[in-house]
């Protein structure tokens, strides 16, 4: 059985991926958290390293793709979930004068880096942070024209669950867009990234915040990943239309989108 088919029967049984390791659905979140607390604080500057800069072109990718109206007299409320340290929300910002943007996440430590970059950018007034969990979200049916989620899915105990809170808080019509890393559709770029993802990730986790653990975590939770087609029939399981994906750096990263109509 490969690893995404392992990952499947494991959530069927009621025990979810944490990377490599099999734990309950219940105890995953715990050691998610754990994760992010101790690499909140290097959290940006380890995604530059990680990424050679490319998380910042995926990141543009979505959010072009999104298209948020320029200028608007109503106001196109956006709801970024694992948002983290608000990198989606300040780009959707400077794209759009009219979005006012909610980030949720899980993760207080993530916030408090967030919130500190908005109030730098001065734009605390349009992005706003809140604790919330993807799976149960604080937030009335019908609230937002659009729900991102970037590098933060796979990180959810129970994706379904986070899928069709998404659909709920969404207005009827609204777009729901999903950037993630994904399965690599070409040979020899799969191998090349599996011997750096494995080796070198680690390793600079190590020399940045001195701890490899959360980095060797990231990187096996990647590989557990549904692939495209299968994240995309996830998706459409939970209720969304017109359901389509697009490949970043020969799949490295894909973004999913999805409709509620
Ligand atoms: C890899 S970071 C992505 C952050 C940001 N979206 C970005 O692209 O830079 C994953 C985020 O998911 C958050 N997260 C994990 N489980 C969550 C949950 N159940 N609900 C909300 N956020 C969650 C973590 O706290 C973390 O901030």
């Amino acid at each position: 059985m490969n690893g995404k088919a392992a990952a499947a029967e494991t959530e069927a049984q009621g025990r979810a991926s944490f990377g490599f390791r099999e734990v309950a659905t219940a105890d995953k979140q715990r050691l998610v958290d754990d994760v992010f607390a101790r690499v909140a604080e290097r959290y940006d500057l380890m995604n530059d390293l990680m990424s050679g800069g490319l998380h910042r072109l995926w990141k543009d990718a979505m959010v072009a793709w999104l298209s948020p109206p320029r200028r608007s007299s109503l106001p196109f409320a956006v709801l970024d979930v694992a948002g983290g340290t608000g990198d989606i929300a300040f780009r959707i910002a400077e794209r759009s004068q009219s979005a006012v943007i909610t980030v949720a996440d899980i993760n207080k430590d993530m916030l408090a880096v967030g919130e500190k970059r908005a109030a730098e950018r001065r734009l605390a007034d349009r992005v706003t942070f809140t604790e919330a969990n993807a799976e149960a979200l604080p937030f009335a049916d019908g609230r937002f024209d659009a729900v991102t989620v970037a590098f933060g899915i796979r990180n959810v105990p129970r994706i379904d669950k986070a899928l069709t809170e998404a659909l709920r808080v969404l207005k009827p019509g609204g777009r729901f867009l999903c950037l993630e890393f994904s399965a690599v559709d070409v040979a020899v770029l799969d191998r090349v990234y599996e011997l750096y993802s494995f080796n070198v990730i680690p390793m600079i986790g190590g020399w940045v915040i001195g701890d490899e653990e959360p980095y060797r975590y990231l990187v096996e939770s990647i590989r557990r990943f549904p692939n495209q087609a299968r994240f995309a029939a996830m998706i459409e399981k939970a209720g969304f239309a017109r359901v389509a994906f697009r490949n970043l750096s020969g799949g490295i990263a894909a973004i999913h989108s999805g409709w509620k109509l």
